[in-house]
């Protein structure tokens, strides 16, 4: 996946100027940061050579788990076309981006975001080439949520892991209250980005919302440590993102998890791959998480015919209907 060409030129236009050395170092820190997790009350893009490393080094990578992760939701509900978008967190505008990527009838779209340095960076990227209206506006999505209206999309990509944990329910209950049809929660796709999106599940799901992706119930998550349920997106690397993170491969692996919760239920695939399949002549097996809450292999070989023809076509993520 890449990303939509005019984004694309946008972040080659900012970052055409930045030294190589430099922009490799704020790479470096950045990644040091975010690995880490580290919540030492700074922001990790306060300034603005960590926002350029962030667009040359994460933004394509973000938009894919991002983009993805909406191409699934609108999977569980082909009927839906919000005209409206909440995104806290929003960074430099990313789900702003895959949203009318998806959804170019979205008309109106609300970003809220901590660092005045990303917000800039987001707003000239957005400014005249988004359609939809957008209004950036800065605050804390701990604090700052109170007055804001709420909005058919809510969002908030890889921001979780940005938040004390201790801050976490009261925002999940805040952005439940605001959406008016679905929320969207994208996280890294690791074991801690897994239990952040299982906590909120359970905490949603308790509070009347229905997990429409990527489980295909709201049984309690079959799966246990040391698994956990995460995806798998290729991301292209442009040649800037390769010399800025010294990778030799002109593409990477976006591994991610999400949550879609909505108001209304949906009638639920019977499955979602959760595994990469693995294929062998005349057979497929496949990780599944199943409608009524179980989770496992299955093996179908060719002797079933359709069903076999349908699993072999499925790929890490896609719903067996
Ligand atoms: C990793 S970036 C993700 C940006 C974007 N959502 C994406 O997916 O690419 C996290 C963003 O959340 C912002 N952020 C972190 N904590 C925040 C908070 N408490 N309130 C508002 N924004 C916050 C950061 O400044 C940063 O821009």
């Amino acid at each position: 996946m890449e990303l939509p060409a005019p984004l694309r030129q946008g972040v080659e236009r900012i970052l055409e100027k930045v030294p190589l050395p430099v922009l490799k170092q704020a790479a470096k820190t950045l990644s040091d940061r975010y690995r880490a997790e580290l919540r030492d009350g700074r922001l990790h893009m306060a300034e603005e050579m960590a926002v350029k490393a962030y667009l040359a080094a994460r933004l394509p990578a973000t938009y894919a788990a991002v983009r993805t992760s909406l191409d699934a939701l609108a999977d569980a509900r082909p009927d839906f076309q919000p005209k409206s978008l909440l995104d806290v967190g929003a960074g430099p505008g990313t789900v702003l981006w895959a949203t009318t990527d998806l959804w170019p009838d979205l008309e109106a779209a609300v970003l809220l975001e901590a660092s005045a340095a990303v917000r800039k960076v987001g707003q000239s990227l957005a400014e005249g080439t988004i359609a939809a209206r957008t209004e950036w506006l800065a605050g804390d999505a701990t604090i700052n949520l109170a007055d804001l209206r709420p909005a058919e999309l809510v969002t908030a990509a890889y921001v979780l892991d940005e938040i004390t944990p201790a801050s976490l329910p009261k925002l999940i209950g805040r952005l439940w209250q605001l959406t008016g049809d679905t929320l969207l929660i994208v996280e890294p796709g690791t074991p801690a980005g897994w239990q952040r999106i299982l906590a909120a599940r359970g905490q949603l799901i308790e509070a009347g919302a229905h997990v429409i992706a990527p489980c295909p119930h709201d049984a309690p998550c079959p799966l246990a440590q040391p698994d956990w349920c995460h995806f798998s997106r290729r991301v292209a690397r442009s040649r800037l993102h390769r010399l800025t993170k010294d990778a030799d491969v002109p593409w990477e692996d976006e591994k991610f998890i999400y949550i879609a919760a909505a108001r209304a239920p949906i009638v639920p695939p019977q499955a979602r791959v959760i595994a990469p399949p693995k294929s062998a002549s005349g057979r497929v097996t496949l990780k599944l998480c199943r409608s009524d809450g179980s989770a496992g292999e299955q093996l179908f070989s060719r002797r079933e015919g359709e069903t076999y023809k349908a699993a072999r076509k499925l790929d890490w993520g896609d719903a067996l209907t």
